[in-house]
């Protein structure tokens, strides 16, 4: 039986409130035996924590203020995040990050928000999860300043280039997270794969967004990583069991789960 983490879901969405049982067990089914929560905001943050209460056995949950969450509340926004930050209970502070693509209204408060969470993360010794959307430069420039910190991470949802992926290397220990983008009729992913190694990468669904091939058009769910595994080792040339070892040790590592 493989054996998968998805770190990076969101299956506390409202979209998973009728049938979250039953999603759970089609994940495990499939060998998804456990997958982290980035936190959003203050108004999705209750129904993270509540699944994370009722289900420990297979659910870690982070905190953090999402970019396109950033807006003329930043601030209590961002004290909520702090506040939570210190309950210890949370194995990475995210996702945060920059985002350009929705808006670029508070791309400056974006900036500063950005900023703060690494800072914070760094005085925990917590990992990060970024979210980089058509905002590269802005992200690498915050990444500039704090690079003194020795940040450890991953950039999620990743699209880029193999001078992306060199790049964030030189910011600290960063993994690269790969979802269902991979599975997409022109992605360049597969071929930028070929420049990273295994041990850098991360599995990640995102669900209910960024569905796989052949799913895609769907709702996404946990269940449905296997395609994505399949889809990295057909690029990386090695197997689908490679793939789930390989990357389930880099999610224990980072995120020190205890497993
Ligand atoms: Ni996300």
């Amino acid at each position: 039986m493989k054996r998968y983490i998805d770190t990076h879901t969101h299956i506390y969405d409202a979209d998973f409130a009728s049938d979250i049982e039953d999603v759970i067990y089609r994940a495990q089914n499939e060998g998804v035996f456990s997958c982290i929560l980035p936190g959003i905001d203050m108004e999705s943050h209750p129904r993270l924590i509540q699944l994370a209460s009722d289900r420990p056995d297979f659910t870690y949950p982070a905190t953090g203020l999402h970019p396109t969450s950033v807006n003329s509340e930043w601030e209590k926004e961002l004290s909520f995040v702090t506040e939570r930050a210190k309950e210890k209970r949370y194995v990475a502070i995210g996702e945060i990050g920059m985002d350009g693509y929705w808006s670029r209204d508070y791309i400056e408060e974006q900036s500063i928000v950005f900023e703060k969470q690494i800072e914070l993360a760094a005085s925990l010794s917590l990992p990060v999860i970024i979210h980089s959307r058509d905002a590269t430069e802005e992200i690498f420039s915050v990444l500039e300043k704090t690079r003194h910190l020795g940040l450890e991470g991953v950039f999620h949802a990743f699209s880029g280039s193999p001078e992306t992926y060199r790049r964030i290397r030189t910011y600290g220990n960063f993994l690269i997270g790969i979802g269902g983008v991979i599975t997409y009729k022109n992605s360049k992913l597969p071929a930028t794969l070929a420049e990273i190694p295994i041990e850098h990468l991360l599995l990640e669904t995102d669900a209910p967004w960024l569905t796989p091939v052949p799913y895609r058009g769907k709702r996404n769910e946990p269940s449905f990583i296997k395609h994505i595994a399949a889809k990295i080792a057909e690029a990386k040339h090695c197997s689908i069991d490679e793939v789930a070892e390989v990357t389930t040790d880099n999610a224990i590592k980072l995120f020190k789960l205890k497993i």
